[in-house]
């Protein structure tokens, strides 16, 4: 949707270092900067920022990326709303999409980009496709006004016209074709209609359309800058599924939203917390019920990336689960989500409601102050922990207090923030009955910033990749000029290493097809455009070991090193391929061939 040549600009006109130090203070530290990492916590930086080229590395998390990357994962932005803001920092215009999507005119990058990622070559925009949305949205709420089964249903549930018309609740019609019929200027607009794309139409493999939600209550979801990106449908009364939810698409990312986010945003800056419980329902419910601050996952069990995203708005998070054993279980998973992303002075809870109860009926049941008594009884992390661990060993023997400190180790050692895993670890020695020292000594928690720091990693002989395929890309990410060198007929699949193979063709071709990253030796990080590609960790890796390049590396020497490790590889998967055929099989040319193989 957005041209190569259109992030390419922006990215050379963007400074990462300015991008980055608005959120984060840098410190210089030769050529490069540094800080700790604002991905995970850590004492000593090991987040490392290159001016020169463009992209910020982790030692300590792996976190890697260019300035759009940085907006993307701090910033919880997804592709293209990280181009636009940084697009709108230094002023450039998004361009017209029309000229990037004239037919006959071929792409040469489409080949890098998986085909669910948001730089895929479509027929609509994203504007189509959020226009797609408000059109559904507003139909569906026209749909309500006349349906008497969906406004029974809502009544029945206790919803009144004014929370309906709040959360802009609608009804989709039973018809299996009701949203083109509705719009057909819309629908046919281009091959592939902007419903299709956004998922709420279906379209079979014999080119059939059906509307995707038929006969069912809608819930429109908003993202954080308010747009609707998504659809939750209830059935009316029995069905199955129960609720059916927009598939992932350019602007959907199931994992990442959460249902009311963007209406709370205020409540819960108010209240000093955000509720997370289970169901569109219960967000509604307790919402018409005064309760504002409560967001619900989207039919996806919670994700750390929820955690970051509520952490980021409050300081106090609490998982309301029902009192059952699956709601033991979905807070056990939401723990497990939450450790690694804890930083000390924020508050994570669990509370579980009496059984049978979920907060939509609890609330209706008894009423908001009922429930808010009940937010008193919430547990606060440590103490759900241990509970659980302890539930599940005897702790009046030896062996069952052994069992809790093996239990508790994997889940202690992904705990980043360091007051609280002190803390954790003197509970760990009242209830283990160990002191805290023979604990350390037992656990060996190792902490992730504990990881070798930049300089002592740079005064190491640097370690030559064992796959010259890798060695290759490192150069070529480090300058991409010295694509003019490279011999193109190594580039052939052998048994080695052919995922880094495959990852080198793959760079090879997107520098052959976009020769003014050639004519730069200090260009923005090329993974940036690989963002969704299946190719893009290893060339991550690839880019964060040439971090440790000391400036006056000799490239010349490294790349022709590199070319005569492949050739002789090559060379070495010949012989072998002609030597497993019979001599007698073997062509004049091939006899010839071998016999020369055979001198390296
Ligand atoms: P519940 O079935 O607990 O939801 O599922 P609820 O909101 O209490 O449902 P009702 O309307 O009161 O009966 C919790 C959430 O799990 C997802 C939805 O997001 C739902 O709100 N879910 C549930 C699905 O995505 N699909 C399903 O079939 C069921
Ligand atoms: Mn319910």
């Amino acid at each position: 949707m957005i041209s190569q040549s259109f992030i390419q600009d922006l990215l050379n006109r963007v400074d990462i270092v300015d991008v980055i130090e608005r959120d984060v203070p840098l410190k210089k530290a030769g050529a490069n900067y540094t800080a700790c990492c604002p991905f995970h916590s850590e004492k000593t930086p090991s987040f490392t920022v290159t001016p020169t080229k463009q992209f910020y590395h982790c030692f300590g998390c792996g976190a890697h990326g260019s300035a759009i990357g940085f907006m993307m994962e701090y910033g919880g932005l997804s592709f293209v709303e990280a181009v636009k803001d940084l697009a709108a920092r230094v002023g450039m215009q998004m361009p017209v999409q029309e000229s990037e999507l004239r037919p006959g005119i071929p792409d040469p990058g489409s080949q890098f980009r998986s085909s669910e990622g948001s730089l895929r070559k479509t027929k609509n925009s994203f504007q189509d496709l959020l226009e797609a949305m408000n059109i559904a949205a507003q139909f569906y709420r026209e749909q309500l006004k006349h349906s008497k089964s969906a406004i029974a249903y809502l009544k029945k549930r206790g919803l009144t016209g004014e929370t309906a018309v709040r959360f802009g609740i609608g009804y989709a019609p039973s018809g299996w074709q009701s949203l083109e019929e509705a719009f057909p200027d819309f629908a046919g607009k281009s091959p592939t209609s902007p419903l299709v794309e956004a998922g709420l139409v279906i379209e079979s493999d014999d080119g059939k359309r059906y509307d995707r939600f038929r006969d069912r209550i809608m819930f429109p979801i908003l993202n954080l800058k308010g747009m609707i990106v998504g659809f939750g449908g209830r059935v009316l009364e029995h069905g199955e599924p129960k609720y059916l939810n927009s598939p992932e698409t350019p602007l959907f990312e199931k994992g990442r939203e959460l249902y009311n986010l963007f209406a709370a945003r205020r409540a819960i800056r108010e209240a000093g917390r955000v509720i997370v419980v289970e169901g569109y329902m219960d967000v509604v419910a307790l919402s018409q019920h005064g309760i504002e601050y409560v967001v619900a996952a989207l039919g996806t069990a919670t994700t750390p990336y929820h955690v970051q995203k509520l952490l980021r708005q409050t300081d106090n998070v609490v998982f309301c689960f029902d009192g059952d054993n699956a709601g033991r279980k979905a807070a056990w998973r939401a723990l497990e989500d939450t450790l690694a992303q804890l930083v000390d002075g924020k508050n994570v809870g669990f509370l579980f409601l009496p059984e049978g109860e979920d907060p939509d009926s609890y609330v209706r049941n008894f009423g908001k102050e009922a429930f808010e008594g009940l937010l008193k009884q919430t547990l606060p992390l440590s103490i759900f922990l241990f509970r659980e661990l302890s539930a599940r060993v005897d702790l009046s023997t030896s062996e069952g207090r052994a069992k809790l400190v093996q239990d508790a180790k994997p889940l202690l050692a992904r705990v980043a923030a360091p007051g609280l895993a002190l803390m954790l670890l003197k509970r760990l020695a009242e209830i283990s009955g160990a002191t805290q020292n023979e604990l350390e000594g037992l656990l060996k928690i190792r902490r992730v910033s504990s990881y070798p720091s930049r300089e002592r990693v740079e005064r190491a002989p640097r370690p030559q990749p064992a796959s010259p395929y890798r060695w290759l890309m490192q150069i070529l990410l480090y300058d991409p000029s010295y694509i003019r060198k490279m011999e193109r007929d190594l580039l052939t699949e052998g048994r080695e290493y052919p995922e880094e193979m495959a990852v080198l063709t793959a760079l090879v071709e997107f520098i052959d097809s976009h020769p003014h990253l050639a004519e730069n030796t200090a260009i923005p990080s090329a993974i940036t455009y690989f963002h969704d590609s299946p190719h893009r960790t290893l060339l991550q890796k690839a880019e964060s070991e040439t971090l440790m390049w000391d400036s006056d590396i000799d490239l010349e020497a490294e790349f022709a090193g590199a070319l005569a490790r492949l050739r002789e590889m090559k060379r070495k998967q010949r012989m072998t391929k002609l030597h497993n055929k019979s001599l007698s099989a073997l062509t004049p040319e091939e006899k010839l061939e071998l016999q020369r193989l055979a001198v390296p």
